[in-house]
């Protein structure tokens, strides 16, 4: 369809897994209610999915961060913008992750997550760039692996754009998207497979 970019996940590949990782999880927290963190904005398409394929009463809560520079420049270390609502002292939580790639930033925030004093601390990541890992961390549920390139869609972006592509597409040509970042519209779902029959498009008559 296009030199710029290419689905490594689809939208149907993305909701079976997302299925399992919900069944997973809800053996795994048998009896418990965990609180779900999602790090917006990345996270929070994958954190809607997600949480209603568990049949547990959990929570859910967001944490807004910022970095000082590259992530390889800080360290991780970054600043916490919108903090979490609710304490979770004792409490089971679950950061939930679009994409873990140097892992610096999550495990800068995962110390601050683990000196609140909570019962348990894991990880659950869509895809995880594993070539590019930086600071060791504990994966303990992951979605897909991710080619070591940029990727866009479902929750990712590129400059603040194409978060709601419901597929992850692999950018093949950054070079050419940066000089125009129109590229990738033709991904946006209403424009996905041209449709067959006497199916009437939106805004024609
Ligand atoms: P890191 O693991 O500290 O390097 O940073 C991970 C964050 O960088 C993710 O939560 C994303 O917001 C962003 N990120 C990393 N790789 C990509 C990518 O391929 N596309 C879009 N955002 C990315
Ligand atoms: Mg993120």
């Amino acid at each position: 369809m296009s030199d710029v970019a290419r689905v490594v996940v689809g939208r149907e590949d993305i909701r079976r897994r997302i299925e399992e990782l919900g069944r997973t999880i809800t053996g795994d927290y048998e009896g418990r209610a965990p609180v779900l963190i999602s790090v917006l904005k990345g996270g929070s398409v994958f954190l809607a999915d997600l949480i209603r394929e568990i049949a547990l009463p959990v929570a859910i809560d967001y944490m807004s961060i910022s970095r000082y520079g590259g992530a390889a420049e800080s360290m991780g270390r970054v600043q916490i913008v919108k903090d979490l609502d609710q304490d979770i002292g004792g409490r089971d939580v679950i950061v939930v992750e679009d994409i873990v790639d140097t892992g610096l930033t999550l495990s800068y925030l995962i110390t601050v997550l683990e000196s609140r004093g909570p019962a348990s601390v894991r990880i659950c990541t869509l895809l995880d760039k594993s070539a590019r890992r930086i600071a060791p961390l504990e994966l303990r549920y992951v979605g897909f692996e991710c080619p070591d390139v940029f990727v866009v869609g479902y929750g990712l972006d590129f400059q603040e754009r194409y978060r709601n592509l419901p597929d992850i597409l692999a950018i093949e040509d950054l070079g050419a998207l940066t000089a125009d970042p129109d590229l990738l519209l033709p991904f946006l779902s209403g424009a996905g497979p041209a449709p067959t029959g006497g199916e009437t498009a939106v805004g024609s008559a």
